[in-house]
């Protein structure tokens, strides 16, 4: 298992030395243009998959790879050892940062495979987040830190450049009992469904009782905006809409980006909800399904579930289909 995880902090260690050099590499790109080298400039979110690709199919344990930039799962097929476990991974979060020079992220998640085949298979990969056996994600900040769990607490490692590798600088993180901060996108309010109204209102002290009064932060780059609550307290949203009645799921995806985090959440303490209930307990239908996201302190998290409860009856409607699989999410 160690073997695997030191495939993911390689290919973690080649991702960020391209993130920091990504304004270079516009630079070196257009000389290359001009010499005809041959070799055409690759989008960082490319160049990030294709590490993890690399770095991970050749670790001998890993069956099964399932990336957001890949439309199918990639099987690993290995002569000698039968691949045990399944990695999930968003390679780059926050892609439209990545030309202004914000944080950015990669979110990873470890399933054991569970086929009874010699090779991976679709089944191995759509296993509920409740069932991981590790998870985390890299945040590509003002330093590079990997954040990672296996079930026996959260831990952060902090990659020192000098000695070019990640070292252990956060020791069993909790999420704060007095949360901070709260974060979604507010140019989607106006699709905004009336209890994710009130939720919003809630935090900000203007509904209700016992209103926690929270500032608002957002990034854009969900690793980064967990990443901050979850050393400061606080809630992520991005909830479904009630604009477009046949897309009630909103923008997040459940394999890549919700159940790594999810699993993280909680295991710091925290939760994560569709808006009705645990995203761990989810039971995933299709590998690029979307879900809705409330992700952080667990009582502002259950919050958000009792405000969808008495407000967004129509809402949970349109939603419910999509979350028992009898309709894809696109
Ligand atoms: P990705 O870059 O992997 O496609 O993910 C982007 C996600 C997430 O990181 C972020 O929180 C969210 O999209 C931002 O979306 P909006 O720009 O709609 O707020
Ligand atoms: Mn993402
Ligand atoms: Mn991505």
């Amino acid at each position: 298992f160690s073997w695997l995880l030191s495939g993911i902090t390689l290919a973690a260690k080649i991702i960020q030395s391209k993130v920091q050099r990504a304004g270079l590499n516009d630079i070196l790109g257009s000389i290359d243009q001009r010499n005809v080298q041959g070799e055409t400039q690759q989008k960082l979110d490319v160049l990030a998959n294709q590490a993890l690709l690399q770095c991970l199919g050749r670790r001998g344990n890993v069956g099964v790879m399932a990336s957001e930039e890949n439309e199918e799962p990639v099987v690993v097929h290995q002569d000698r050892c039968h691949g045990k476990y399944v990695v999930v991974f968003d390679p780059l979060d926050g892609s439209s940062n990545i030309d202004v020079n914000v944080s950015v992220g990669t979110i990873f998640a470890i399933h054991r495979k569970i086929s009874a085949g010699r090779h991976g298979a679709l089944e191995d990969v759509l296993q509920p987040g409740n069932r991981l056996a590790a998870a985390g994600y890299i945040v590509y900040g003002s330093s590079t830190m990997m954040v990672y769990s296996a079930g026996l607490g959260v831990h952060g490692f902090t990659l020192d450049p000098g000695v070019g590798e990640f070292l252990l600088s956060h020791e069993n993180i909790r999420i704060p009992d007095e949360p901070r901060y709260y974060s979604a996108n507010h140019g989607n309010e106006r699709d905004w469904t009336e209890g994710i109204r009130r939720f919003t209102r809630w935090l900000q002290g203007l509904e209700g009782d016992a209103a926690p009064t929270l500032s608002h932060r957002y990034v854009g780059s969900m690793v980064a905006d967990f990443h901050r609550n979850l050393l400061r307290g606080g809630v992520f949203y991005y909830p479904g809409d009630q604009r477009e009645a046949n897309k009630p799921y909103g923008k997040m995806r459940l394999m890549f980006e919700a159940q790594a985090l999810g699993f993280l959440a909680s295991q710091a303490g925290g939760y994560a909800s569709d808006g009705i209930g645990d995203i761990l307990e989810l039971q995933p239908h299709t590998l690029h399904q979307r879900v809705p996201l409330f992700i952080g302190n667990r009582d502002l998290v259950e919050q958000a579930e009792a405000f969808i409860r008495e407000y967004d009856q129509e809402w949970i409607d349109a939603y419910l289909p999509f979350r028992r699989g009898a309709v894809a999410t696109v």
